[in-house]
């Protein structure tokens, strides 16, 4: 297979005229891991406003001047910052039309969630046909496992609450590049997840060679994202892995919430189950869990505002 017979159809347009374009191998005769990787380097780049704003943000030195300069010129990511800065999800008392008085408005931790959310809505308000989802589904399934993260932060006082929002509003993008390989598959994964008790990941390898947190980690690295966020996508569906360190445990818990709720699950819900070591290394109760849960869905309801901004980005 080479890039001399790709086609049209198989491009998935992106807004902001970003597109990504992989040849899905229909017959799966030569699927590897590797044929996948080289073609990453055709995605388009994370939104590299969004990257300067965060970078910018880290320096406490940073004015609300500099961040209007680097983000004024990018009209998506303005128009996403200033929807979200008005949703309930964010919940400031006035009503905000321009993007100075946004950024002037908004807290540090709370800005740097929503420039991730901005930047993040187009690759992630996208049909994924071999996943059975539809186009809001990876979105509601991210911004809710964003929610949980934020809420079992607290719960745990985690040191890094934005590091862990970020990691879970990106923890599935591999699904948007693996989907093009799933489908014709999907049945023979399916059978393995529900009729012989393998995991829909674990079903994923055995069929595919590779799963979406292993191609979603290699996206992120490509987009020069912080390791520690690359290693946590990396390991959100391996026990053995995710055990290892607080932000991946924080983030495959976070997941699993999430997928146990049915918030945007598609063809792999319903097949995952909390790991009690996951629980022990996090020192958490089951009560404590029941209550994210409980306050999670809560909060996943008032974002209703937040969660129709896929409409706009597809
Ligand atoms: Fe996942
Ligand atoms: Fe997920």
């Amino acid at each position: 297979m080479t890039a001399d017979n790709m086609t049209a159809d198989t491009d998935i347009e992106m807004n902001n005229n970003m597109a990504l374009t992989l040849e899905p191998d229909k017959d799966q005769h030569d699927f590897t891991l590797d044929y996948i990787f080289e073609n990453l380097t055709q995605l388009p780049t994370f939104p590299k406003a969004v990257q300067k704003a965060m970078e910018l943000l880290n320096n406490p030195n940073t004015t609300t001047k500099h961040l209007v300069d680097v983000l004024k010129f990018d009209p998506a990511i303005t128009t996403n910052v200033l929807r979200l800065t008005n949703s309930a999800r964010f919940g400031l008392a006035q009503k905000v039309t321009n993007l100075e008085t946004a950024l002037s408005l908004l807290g540090r931790n709370q800005l740097k969630e929503i420039l991730m959310a901005s930047g993040s809505i187009p690759y992630i308000s996208r049909e994924l046909y071999g996943y059975c989802m539809r186009p809001e589904d990876l979105w509601h399934h991210s911004m809710a496992t964003a929610i949980c993260a934020d809420i079992l932060s607290k719960y745990i006082n985690f040191e890094e609450p934005t590091t862990l929002f970020t990691a879970a509003l990106l923890h599935d993008i591999g699904k948007i590049v693996l989907n093009l390989y799933v489908g014709g598959n999907l049945e023979k994964i399916l059978e393995l997840a529900t009729k012989e008790g393998y995991s829909f990941t674990e079903a994923e390898w055995m069929v595919l060679g590779g799963d979406h947190a292993v191609i979603g980690s290699e996206i992120m690295n490509q987009w020069d994202f912080p390791e520690d966020i690359i290693k946590a996508i990396r390991n959100h569906h391996d026990p053995d892995l995710y055990i290892q360190d607080r932000l991946s445990s924080m983030l495959a818990l976070s997941n699993i919430l999430v997928i146990i709720m049915g918030i945007g699950v598609g063809a792999d819900g319903f097949r995952y189950w909390i790991n009690p070591e996951l629980l022990d290394a996090l020192k958490i109760t089951r009560n404590d869990i029941y209550e994210v849960m409980f306050e999670t869905y809560k909060e996943f309801i008032n974002s209703k505002d937040a969660l129709m901004l896929y409409k706009d980005n597809n």
